[in-house]
């Protein structure tokens, strides 16, 4: 099946922004925590970037986990930024340690090789160049940086895609059941990733199913 890019690269409708700050997206984040986590043996220490926070469910939870790690988390979108303002600042174990970054990738002013961690969750399929991930993980990397990158996968059909809808969003709103929907059919596949990563020369990270939804790029920058 052929990929259809998202409508909007950005989350930037404060409507689509709250509808998804509220969903429920713990299995999903915590299958995301799991591999961040099983990079490192000794737990998580140092600077880590998250690329496309939305509001910033995952750098809170990495920071309650790991008490060693400041986090920097970056989203190119103000109506999302402003809900994951709202959320650090309820949080003042975590909140200290987030420090919250408005950027549009590519973003040169990024730090280079700055990051111990850099990982994502669910911004891939949003990019219209996906060679955007790879360029601002090599930027910002530092050299043995630890790379997660998790999101969706296309299925093969459209029938394929309904059957995920209605299997994971049959409760939900009907902009979440769309933005889910849009997010499949924007999604890339295994084979074209790995593509990507070898045209970044970045084909020593590794790229496997970790769900029936869900593909992870996981390795560490050499
Ligand atoms: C589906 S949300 C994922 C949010 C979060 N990582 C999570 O797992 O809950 C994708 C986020 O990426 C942001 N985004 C999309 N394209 C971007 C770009 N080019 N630069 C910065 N942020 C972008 C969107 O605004 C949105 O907040």
């Amino acid at each position: 099946m052929q990929r259809i890019p998202e409508p909007e690269e950005l989350m930037d409708d404060p409507a689509q922004a709250l509808a998804y700050a509220r969903a429920d997206f713990t299995e999903a984040n915590s299958l995301f925590v799991e591999l961040v986590e099983r990079q490192s043996d000794d737990g998580l220490h140092g600077l880590l970037l998250d690329l496309g926070c939305g509001p910033a469910d995952i750098p809170i939870l990495l920071a309650h986990r790991h008490a060693g790690l400041q986090i920097d988390a970056v989203d190119g979108a103000t109506a999302m930024l402003d809900l994951a303002r709202q959320n650090i600042a309820r949080d003042h174990v975590a909140g200290e340690r987030i420090r919250l970054k408005c950027d549009y990738l590519p973003c040169p002013d990024l730090e280079r090789n700055g990051y111990t961690h850099v990982v994502s969750n669910s911004l891939l399929h949003h990019l219209a160049d996906p060679m955007v991930m790879w360029d601002t993980v090599l930027h910002c990397a530092a050299p043995g940086a630890s790379v997660v990158v998790m999101d969706l996968a296309r299925p093969h059909s459209v029938v394929a895609v309904e059957a995920l809808v209605e299997s994971y969003a049959l409760s939900e709103a009907e902009v979440l059941r769309r933005d889910f929907r849009n997010s499949l059919l924007a999604a890339y596949t295994v084979e074209e990733v790995r593509e990507q990563l070898e045209a970044a020369e970045l084909g020593g990270l590794d790229v496997q199913m970790v769900s029936d939804r869900h593909l992870a790029i996981i390795g560490r920058v050499s």
